[in-house]
């Protein structure tokens, strides 16, 4: 009996053992991949990210004022749109009036309204704001959680990554443009810049 105990507790011993080198040769692992990385891999990773947010599939709905813009000028929206109180616009003249869950086919024209489930602004009081400002004031901006309702930098990737309205931006119906780079490579520039210690340019 007391020689089975001492067994099964030298048993439980070595896999503490084991599991302990392998949780510390993982950290170790990630630590090395986290050095090899430079600044200038996080700052050159962090201008995919910006080249992406401040594209104008995303920036049109990232604004600083109270209406979104429109078109690859981003121009203000026609029909006076405006903001509204929770971002979905003025009552009786909301997003959803005219976009869709969905974009529509072609066939009604480029300038048909695009669409995807939701679609509205964020709200007065934490505009997210990706447009107009310059690079550095965007990457102090999004790493500031004041800002970004709370999110760190992992659940800013996971957004980017998961989000349905994000998505739109690299399907976005008519003729119009997707971002420079593809929803997977902002991904891994986005997971580059954070490991990289998420420099800001100057
Ligand atoms: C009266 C109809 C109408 C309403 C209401 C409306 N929109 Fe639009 N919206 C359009 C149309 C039509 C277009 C396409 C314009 C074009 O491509 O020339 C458009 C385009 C846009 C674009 C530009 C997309 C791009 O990348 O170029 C954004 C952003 C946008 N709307 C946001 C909104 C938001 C947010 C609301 C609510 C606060 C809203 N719209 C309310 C009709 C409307
Ligand atoms: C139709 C308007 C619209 C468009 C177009 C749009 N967004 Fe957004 N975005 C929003 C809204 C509304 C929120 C707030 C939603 C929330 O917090 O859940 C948001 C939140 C975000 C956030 C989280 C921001 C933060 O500060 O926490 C990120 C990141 C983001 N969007 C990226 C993008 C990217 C990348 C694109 C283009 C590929 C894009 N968005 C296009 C409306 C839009």
């Amino acid at each position: 009996m007391m020689k089975l105990k001492t067994k099964r507790a030298a048993g439980c011993f070595a896999c503490l053992m084991i599991a302990t080198g392998i949780a510390a040769s993982l950290v170790s692992a990630n630590a090395a991949a986290q050095a090899a990385l430079s600044a200038d891999d996080g700052l050159r990773a962090f201008e995919t990210v910006r080249s992406v947010l401040q594209h104008p599939r995303c920036r049109n709905c990232h604004v600083p004022g109270d209406a979104p813009l429109q078109g690859d000028d981003s121009v203000p929206h026609d029909q006076g749109i405006v903001r509204g109180a929770d971002g979905h616009g003025a009552p009786a003249n909301e997003c959803s009036s005219c976009h869709l869950d969905r974009n529509l086919p072609l066939s009604y024209g480029p300038q048909a309204p695009p669409g995807s489930p939701d679609w509205h602004l964020p709200p007065p009081a934490l505009k997210m704001v990706f447009y107009g400002l310059t690079p550095r004031e965007l990457c102090v901006s999004i790493k500031d959680p004041r800002l970004t309702r709370g999110r760190n930098l992992a659940a800013m990737m996971a957004h980017i990554r998961d989000n349905r309205q994000v998505a739109w931006g690299w399907a976005p119906g008519g003729l119009r443009k997707a971002p420079p780079a593809t929803r997977a490579q902002t991904v891994a520039a986005f997971k580059t810049w954070m490991n990289a210690g998420a420099p800001c340019p100057q």
